[in-house]
């Protein structure tokens, strides 16, 4: 399936039960690996993303097994990992390369990660530099820039680092790293990025504290433990994925959408935070805690959305959502200013030049900069509906598909089987809100 064609709709009301979060769903099961016994993962996003951290653990050696949403993992330990006698493919994944590339740094072993074109195309020196500074030998094109990244690991030293971007795939892979090791590592500078690594590892008994100025982890071998001990646990719905349903019922004239079970750790929650502020009707019930992570149901109703200011320390708490905030800010009245956010041109695609060509395509006014973009909005929808490539991006191809929903005419997104990278069932379910989708070739 390469082409989906969708209409505006009249009405839009349902419930969703929104996909396993992807960062929680790869490291339950990458800390597991490392851990001593067996794990269960349930609600595991069966995303294309996930599944390449599935087969780089079994070409590890671990024990890992999946059907569908459910993962058994058999712990090996943190000297366990088996040297691949194959590349390690990494796909599309930017976690599962740069994560790998951290915990691989430490083992007594050599592999090769690599992934697609786009994988490929993004930079990695920004892991690779500070895990040279630990002790590592990885190495790439452009002096270890690009994949595929040869890594030959041997014991690292700990130390600190000062992280420049907040970035939690930076962050973990050094967190990763040090587990190995046989000194503490403390990490200062941007360390608000995503948490989910320190919380998993916290709740598997590592010693790590982490403080508004700096995060410490000591490593195992320096601790009574020596070990992880594995985590069962549920993966809540991923809020990047439900933040598509939040903004589709908000510039919808007649809708409601309840997201059922999203994580709602404050580090992903930006998003919401920037829907309140635009005068979206929101409201969040049945809250709880699931594993390691608060949760909740989250429904959006139809509501005059006013324009906004994103930017800051919020970016990195909604840094996936930006393609679908700046759809609602297209249909916001006023202008809404993107900002500090450089980040999203090394995404799977470079997401800001990507967002104001297919907004604009679709007669909304935008306008790009370095790090961000100027929205002036059309409260009474889109202009009109568009043909739209996601190129090859899986968040970019569902933002198209809500656009569609608002758009008078025919919208046809092609490659749209990107979706399939984080959002397996994401056509399914907009069927479900009766939504009429048309797959082509
Ligand atoms: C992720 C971190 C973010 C995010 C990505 C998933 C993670 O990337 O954009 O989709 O699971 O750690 P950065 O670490 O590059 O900000």
């Amino acid at each position: 399936m390469a082409r989906v064609t969708l209409n505006a709709v009249q009405r839009l009301y349902g419930t969703i039960a929104v996909p396993g979060d992807k960062s929680i769903s790869h490291r339950a099961v990458m800390l597991n690996a490392l851990a001593q016994g067996q794990a269960t993962i349930t609600n595991f996003l069966d995303g294309a993303d996930c599944r390449s951290t599935v087969t780089c653990l079994q070409a590890l050696g671990v024990p890992i097994v999946q059907h569908g949403e459910t993962v058994q993992v058999q712990g090996v330990g943190l000297r366990g990992l088996q040297e691949p006698a194959l590349l390690l493919d990494c796909g599309n994944s930017g976690t599962t390369l740069r994560l790998f590339a951290g915990i691989l740094a430490g083992q007594p072993l050599f592999a090769v990660l690599s992934g697609d074109a786009s994988l490929q195309a993004r930079p990695q020196r920004r892991i690779v530099e500070p895990l040279r500074q630990l002790g590592a030998w990885l190495d790439g094109r452009s002096d270890g820039n690009y994949a595929p990244l040869a890594v030959r690991g041997h014991a690292l030293h700990g130390g600190s680092y000062t992280l420049p971007v907040a970035s939690a795939q930076v962050k973990s892979a050094l967190l990763l790293a040090a587990l190995s090791g046989d000194a503490p590592l403390t990490l200062t500078g941007r360390i608000d990025s995503r948490d989910h690594t320190e919380r998993m590892l916290q709740a598997m008994g590592a010693q790590l504290t982490t403080h508004p100025e700096h995060i410490v982890l000591y490593p195992p071998a320096m601790t009574a433990d020596a070990s992880l001990q594995s985590l069962s646990l549920r993966v809540p719905g991923d809020p990047s994925s439900a933040a598509f349903w939040w903004v589709a019922a908000a510039i919808h004239p007649n809708a409601q959408i309840t997201t059922e079970g999203v994580c709602l750790n404050p580090t992903r929650t930006g998003a919401l935070d920037v829907l309140q502020a635009m005068g979206a009707a929101i409201s969040i019930s049945h809250t709880r805690t699931e594993g390691c992570e608060p949760v909740g149901d989250v429904t959006v109703r139809s509501s005059h959305l006013q324009a906004t200011d994103i930017r800051g320390s919020l970016i990195p708490r909604l840094i996936d959502e930006l393609p679908i905030l700046a759809l609602a800010a297209a249909c916001a009245q006023g202008t809404t200013t993107i900002a500090d956010a450089q980040e999203l041109r090394i995404k799977e695609t470079d997401r800001i030049a990507a967002v104001a060509e297919a907004l604009s395509a679709f007669g909304s006014t935008v306008s790009s900069h370095p790090d961000g973009m100027t929205i002036t909005g059309h409260p009474a929808g889109l202009p009109h509906g568009a043909t739209v490539s996601s190129l090859g991006d899986h968040r970019l191809a569902m933002a198209w598909a809500i656009a569609a929903l608002v758009a008078p005419g025919a919208t046809t997104i092609q490659q749209a089987d990107a979706v399939a990278v984080s959002y397996p069932a994401f056509w399914a379910q907009l069927k479900q809100l009766d939504v009429d989708v048309t797959i082509g070739d």
